[in-house]
Parts: structure tokens; sequence; C-alpha cells
């Protein structure tokens, strides 16, 4: 770990579209559900550590977590921003039989979007984000273009929401998500709408299943996009050999984790060579040397998704680990990493 003067020098901050980050780390919608479990646990995990008199103690690097914002108080303020799961304007139940299942180096799952509607997120959890001193983009799911609406006029009531994450690229619904995100003139109309109710950030989410993701960042650019995240899952499928059926009931499934890694920076790279709003980019990140590739291919944040399954804590680690690396490489300001690619 690096002297702490060096990596107190380090500039982390980002700037999405107005949406003022102070370091470029969100998490992935979804993966996190609005936060309240992992912000209990890093908590915990901070008292534990702060108490702890072995010499096994990474009290560096608990010291440094702290400096970055990480309290048992507000513990999600050591990021960026805290990115919520999907919200719908109705009350949505998700699929039925099997969710999730891992694979070689990620995992597939077939949630379909379950949530309790805007009314109830509004009621609980917007308050307790209120109190966590962290921008808030509020991921936003529809069946129609009227649905996608009148979500965000719902939330524009709200102060504690930062900025809104158009999700146009869920691959497990039936009607809506994905099939808006396929098409450039529909995922141009979802965009100009969500547009025409807002002056907050409005970040698009893009899915790798097309067979030319720039076409479609383009629309939505066009529409008013003022920033662009990707990817979502690659759609993909599991067989349960011994039925001899689909595992999901759907048939097909999300996959998520460091297996997708190189499409989603493939992604990345081709749309911020064609698209003028920044990226969040996302899909695979495990590490910090990953976030930095990130950054190089065009992305100015990063979220983090499947890894908080496999390593709840990996948020603030690979956040402390970044830090190190931009210090070791010489960087001072991760600006300068932004499409740096040579
Ligand atoms: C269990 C699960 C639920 C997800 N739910 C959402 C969601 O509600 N909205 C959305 O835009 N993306 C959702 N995603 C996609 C992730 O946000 C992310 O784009 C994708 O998993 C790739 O990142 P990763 O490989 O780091 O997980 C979900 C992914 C997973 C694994």
């Amino acid at each position: 770990m690096v002297a702490e003067k060096a990596w107190k020098n380090v500039d982390l901050s980002v700037d999405i579209a107005g949406l003022k980050m102070k370091n470029p780390f969100t998490v992935a919608s979804g993966t996190f559900a609005s936060g309240k479990e992992y912000a209990d646990l890093w908590a915990a995990t901070l008292t534990a550590n702060s108490k702890c008199q072995s010499p096994d103690c990474d009290r560096i690097r608990i010291e440094r977590l702290i400096a970055l914002g990480l309290s048992e108080e507000k513990p999600l303020s050591i990021m960026g921003a805290v990115t919520t799961k999907g919200v719908s304007h109705k009350p949505w139940s998700g699929n039925d039989g099997v969710r999730i299942t891992e694979t070689s180096s990620g995992m597939l799952n077939s949630i379909g979007l379950q949530n309790p509607g805007v009314e109830e997120f509004c009621s609980k959890d917007i308050p307790w984000l209120a109190s966590q001193d962290v921008p808030v983009i509020v991921n936003v799911s529809g069946h129609s273009v009227i649905e996608y609406t009148e979500v965000i006029k719902c939330l524009e009531l709200e102060d504690a929401v930062s900025a809104y994450e158009v999700n146009i690229s869920c691959p497990n619904v039936d009607c809506g998500g994905m099939s808006f995100g396929t098409d450039t003139k529909a995922a141009n109309d979802v965009v100009t709408a969500c547009r025409g109710i807002t002056k907050r950030p409005l970040i698009v989410k893009l899915t790798p299943n097309v067979t030319d993701i720039t076409e479609i960042a383009r629309a939505c650019e066009a529409g008013g996009a003022d920033a662009l995240s990707m990817i979502n899952t690659v759609a993909g499928m599991a067989i349960d050999y011994h039925t001899r059926k689909p595992l999901f009931n759907r048939k097909v499934a999300g996959l998520s984790g460091p297996a997708i890694k190189p499409v989603a920076l493939y992604a990345v790279n081709r749309v911020h060579a064609v698209v003028k709003v920044p990226i969040i980019g996302m899909g695979g990140i495990s590490c910090a040397e990953d976030v930095f590739e990130f950054l190089l291919a065009g992305a100015s944040a990063v979220a983090i998704g499947s890894m908080n399954f496999s390593d709840p804590l990996s948020i603030p680690n690979i956040l402390s680990d970044f830090i190190d690396l931009c210090v070791c490489e010489g960087v001072s300001d991760i600006k300068e990493l932004i499409g740096g690619l040579k």
C-alpha cells in the first residue's frame, strides 16, 4: 500500500453531465438493492476492525477508507454515487422459477426486475438514501414509454434523487426493457419522452445484445441523453441436462460477472468513439486494474455489479486498491485516464 501523502494527492473526482461524483465508483443496478444491507455490513466491518487489536488487521486500509468517507452512520458515502435497483410505476413480481445460477466466471439471472413500485420506493428507500449523504441515481424500468415517464414524474418530487438511469436493456422481461434498447427509433422515443419531463441528468443504460451498439448510443444521445451506461447483461441460457429443459422459465437469462468484461470494454470503447456524452462503464469489473482499463477505454465512471455477491466489501476494497494503482502508474488526476487508450 502506498504512502498516505501520495494517495491523498490523487484527484478522483468526475462530473457525469452535472452529477458530481467525488470518485468514479458507483454500483451496478440490481446487485445492491438500495444499499441498506451493504451499508449495515460495511458499518459492522468498520466497527469490528476499529476495535481489532490483532497485528493482522489492515489498519492502514481502514484509516484510508474512513478518510474516503466510510463511516458507521453513512457507509455509502464512500462511493461517488449509489445506483438503485430498477423501479417501475406499479409493483412488479418478477419471474417465476429459477432466478439465478452460477456460470464459469460469472452468473446468469432472470430476476425480471422485481420491485415494489415507485410509491413504496419513495416512501421507504428514498428517506434512508437521503440520510446517506451520497448522490442517488435511480434506475427506471417500464413496459411502455408512459410507464417510464410516470416513474420519473413521481421521482421529480423527491429532492434526494440526483439523476436517472433509464434501463432500456433488461433481457429478463417480455414487454418493454430490452425491446426499447434494440431498436433505434424505440430507444430515441423513450429517451425523448423522459428528457421532456426532467432537467436532471438522464443516463441511458444500453444492452450489448444488438448488432451495432453505436447506432443505439447515437439514437439515445440524439434523444437528449446526458450520459450512457453500459453494459447490461449478455443474453444467455442454461440447460438442466437431467430434465432436458431450460433452467430458466423464460429460457433466456442475463450473463454478468468477469466473463463479460471483454465484451463490455469493447462496447465502451466503440461507443466512446462516436458520442460526446460521458459513459458509465460496467460489466465484469472485479479489481482495480479493471477500473483502470474501463477508464482508458472511455468510461468516465464505473459500476461494480456481480462482484458485490462474491465479495460484499468489494467496492471499498477496489476503490482503495485503485488509488494505489493510480499512484504506482503516476496518475494524479483520473480524468487524464478517460479515453486515454493509445
Ligand atoms: C441480479 C441482477 C439484477 C440486475 N438488475 C438490474 C436492474 O434492475 N436494472 C438494470 O439496469 N440492470 C440490472 N442488472 C444489470 C447490472 O446492473 C449490470 O449491468 C450487469 O450485471 C453487468 O455488470 P456486472 O458484470 O458487474 O454484474 C442486474 C444484474 C444482476 C446480476
